[in-house]
């Protein structure tokens, strides 16, 4: 196998992937970044898109052996944030240009949990003038859920798969109703099927996780088709199962380079999708994100949420921008995407190419 002739196939196999997701040589990773960087120009150009992010709340009914806020941890300090400060953070994200808002929260399915979702979208559609996009990224729920929120507004919806091999998902997730891996693809059928613009993603560098297992996700990806990916590198936390299988992972810059050459195929794989730029990345890298654009990333969701929880929504260590503020991470990350070569897409839902290209 060579690089040059993969680079330049029409359609990659399992083993291409394998080999690409491979790489050493500093000279072949810099061909297939340049390859990747060449297929985001084309198909949806050096724009970053903006999803103002709100972490409303860490309370969540599940038990995944990755997650810092799992139900099971008692050492998180639980929160809610109020509807009136979700809808001040709507106000700053559609004020300042962002375009769209992300409400991400743990996974709760109660009547009171659905109606509040249901309320709020309405709330931030009257706000905004119906101009801010809205993103759901709250869990598994019925059909007749994603109806309902769709209908109040939401176009589109985060579901990440995890891993969309059935045998590592089970080492990674309780074998139980909660935890299970075809409600959770048959959940992401339902969301393509109610109309929403549907992203999944998955963890890199888990404990038990084969270069194999990352390629089938990435033809997972291509396979059911989605609209959307965000995919960054696992991050152990103490308090969680997984952590004690933390003698298995490869270093974490090992891990983060590994999400680099992922985020790089997938955009020649999909090249009309949306990438996101995964927070995680820059636990690892303090320039992670912009170095994910480079390769072929076009999404940032910067933490919109108030100081006062970010520190409580702690699913992995060593999450960034703990500290700041919106008002931080705005500035910083501008000069930052700017010095990466990329222009941000102020006041625009910079929707996926490939939903509108699916839909045709
Ligand atoms: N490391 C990296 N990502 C994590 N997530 C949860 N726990 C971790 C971790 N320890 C990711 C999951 C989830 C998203 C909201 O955060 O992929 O879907
Ligand atoms: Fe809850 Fe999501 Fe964490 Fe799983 S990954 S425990 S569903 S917040
Ligand atoms: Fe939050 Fe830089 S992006 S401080």
């Amino acid at each position: 196998m060579n690089i040059d002739h993969i680079l330049n196939k029409e359609n990659f196999t399992k083993e291409d992937i394998i080999y690409l997701l491979s790489l050493k040589d500093e000279n072949d990773l810099q061909k297939l970044a340049k390859k990747a960087l060449e297929v985001k120009s084309k198909h949806v150009g050096r724009v970053v898109y903006y999803r103002g992010l709100v972490e409303f709340s860490n309370i969540c009914a599940k038990n995944c052996y990755y997650c810092g806020i799992r139900r099971d941890n008692r050492n998180t300090n639980r929160y809610n944030v109020s509807d009136d400060e979700i809808l001040e953070a709507a106000k700053y994200s559609y004020e300042n240009g962002y375009g769209s808002l992300v409400l991400q929260s743990g996974e709760l399915d109660s009547p009171y949990f659905i109606d509040r979702i249901d309320n709020l979208l309405r709330e931030i559609k009257k706000l905004s003038n119906n101009e801010l996009g809205i993103t759901l990224s709250c869990g598994e729920q019925s059909k007749e859920t994603y109806q309902r929120w769709f209908e109040s507004g939401a176009h589109r919806y985060l579901l990440r798969i995890e891993s969309s091999v059935e045998s590592l998902y089970y080492r990674i997730h309780p074998r139980d109703k909660k935890h299970d891996f075809q409600t959770r693809i048959k959940a992401l059928q339902d969301l393509k099927e109610v109309g929403y613009q549907t992203g999944t993603g998955v963890m890199i560098g888990l404990p038990f996780q084969k270069i194999e297992d990352l390629a089938d996700d990435l033809l997972f990806f291509k396979n059911i088709d989605v609209d959307m990916i965000g995919m960054g590198p696992y991050i152990e936390h103490e308090d969680t199962p997984l952590y004690q299988f933390s003698h298995l992972l490869m270093p974490k810059e090992e891990r983060f380079k590994l999400a680099l050459r992922m985020i790089a195929v997938l955009r020649i794989l999909m090249k009309d999708i949306n990438i996101a730029a995964a927070t995680a990345l820059q636990a690892i890298d303090p320039i992670g994100r912009e170095k994910a654009l480079s390769v072929g990333a076009n999404v940032i969701m910067p933490n919109i949420t108030s100081n006062e929880y970010r520190g409580d929504y702690l699913l992995y260590e060593n999450k960034p921008c703990i500290d700041e503020n919106a008002e931080d991470c705005k500035s910083c990350l501008e000069a930052r995407i700017h010095l990466a070569g990329d222009s941000i897409g102020y006041n625009e839902w910079g929707d996926s190419k490939h939903f509108k290209n699916r839909k045709r």
